[in-house]
């Protein structure tokens, strides 16, 4: 069995995609309480260590494990734009240097690293493969649009995928496209209707969809299914927009003084939802007003754009499970991702006998 530690590994979003996919997680860590109490309520068949990454010496990796598999995580790597400009001191950088700290302590096979990407962000991706290349690794970089694999969501996500052995790989197969891109109402039609401040957390009709069937597997009640409050005027204002629309369907009476060109607007939904952010439950967040209800996404609205299923819990406040749920890695593309790597890695080593 394919063995990682997930550094970063917040709810566990990542690890539950690649455990799916029938990996193996042997250690995950991340500093932040709440995210910690998510993944452990989740997964309780391995440690999972509450520390910041740098106070996490080679002696104390060792209490843990001698050898694994994988490293995988999301450093954030937007500091490296280019090679000369590795400065110790940018403290964007700080994470990526602790992943390589730790590949260089653990020397896996192989390690995943994912970053959220802009498609005109791409300046960083050349400096990260020359800096794992110096530690021996062979890069191969690709960029996957979480809809093409099912996932009720256009977000893009890069991934590095680095191999001792100096294997490339390549992008797992889209398994969905226009036409089959599983949609909004898809993955969120069947949860009960809220008004602003309201909460639910019994199903109150059947699953149709088989994306919901999928999500509810496994699970009778109902968590995180709560909405924010709106003032009254803000829910007056948006009752003007139209599936899909946006703050110019309000009447110049009741516009929002405030916000972007994408704040106050209504997911399609015939069509995936644009990337889930952690102010999801607000209408001024990015497109995040519920298609036809009079409010912002509740939590498990989120996960379910981003592929948890409903079993899967996130504890902490509102605020912060929104927040859990947006920073995580889609568990439906990490499985894709992970299924296809063990697949050519399995591959690879054939081919190398
Ligand atoms: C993008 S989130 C990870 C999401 C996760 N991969 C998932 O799929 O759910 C990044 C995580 O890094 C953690 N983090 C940031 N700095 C850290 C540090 N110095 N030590 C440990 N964890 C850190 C944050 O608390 C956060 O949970």
């Amino acid at each position: 069995m394919t063995t990682f530690v997930d550094l970063f590994s917040g709810a566990g979003g990542l690890s539950l995609g690649l455990k799916n996919a029938g990996w193996k997680p042997v250690l995950s860590l991340d500093h932040w309480d709440d995210a910690i109490a998510t993944y452990r309520h989740n997964f309780n068949d391995h440690p999972c260590i509450n520390a910041d990454v740098a106070s996490v010496s080679e002696a104390d990796f060792a209490l843990y494990l001698s050898h694994c598999d994988w490293v995988v995580g999301g450093p954030p790597c937007q500091g490296f734009s280019t090679v000369g400009r590795r400065k110790r001191d940018d403290p964007r950088n700080r994470l990526v240097f602790e992943f390589a700290r730790t590949v260089d302590i653990l020397r896996p096979e192989n390690f995943l690293i994912e970053n959220v990407i802009g498609l005109k962000d791409m300046k960083f991706v050349g400096a990260v493969e020359s800096y794992f290349a110096e530690r021996g690794y062979k890069v191969s970089t690709m960029v996957l649009r979480s809809a093409d694999y099912g996932v009720p969501q256009l977000r893009h996500r890069i991934f590095f995928v680095g191999s001792l052995a100096g294997a490339s790989f390549d992008a797992p197969q889209a398994s969905h496209g226009p036409g089959t891109y599983v949609t909004v109402e898809d993955a969120i039609g069947d949860l009960p209707v809220l008004g602003p401040g309201e909460a639910a957390d019994r199903y109150d009709r059947p699953a149709k969809a088989g994306y919901q069937k999928r999500m509810r597997r496994g699970c009778s009640t109902l968590s995180g299914h709560e909405a924010s409050k709106h003032p009254a005027h803000l829910v007056q204002a948006i009752s003007h927009i139209p599936d899909g629309g946006n703050r110019r369907d309000i009447p110049a009476s009741l516009q929002p003084k405030s916000g972007f060109h994408n704040s106050y607007s209504r997911l399609h939904s015939r069509s995936p939802a644009v990337a889930v952010t952690q102010n999801m439950g607000k209408p001024s967040g990015t497109r995040c007003i519920h298609p036809f209800q009079h409010r912002g996404l509740t939590a498990r609205e989120g996960a379910r754009l981003q592929g948890f299923p409903d079993a899967f819990e996130f504890l902490g406040g509102m605020t912060s499970q929104r927040l859990q749920v947006a920073n995580a890695v889609s568990p439906i593309l990490a499985e894709a991702i992970g299924r296809h790597l063990a697949k050519s890695s399995s591959d690879i080593q054939i081919a190398a006998k």
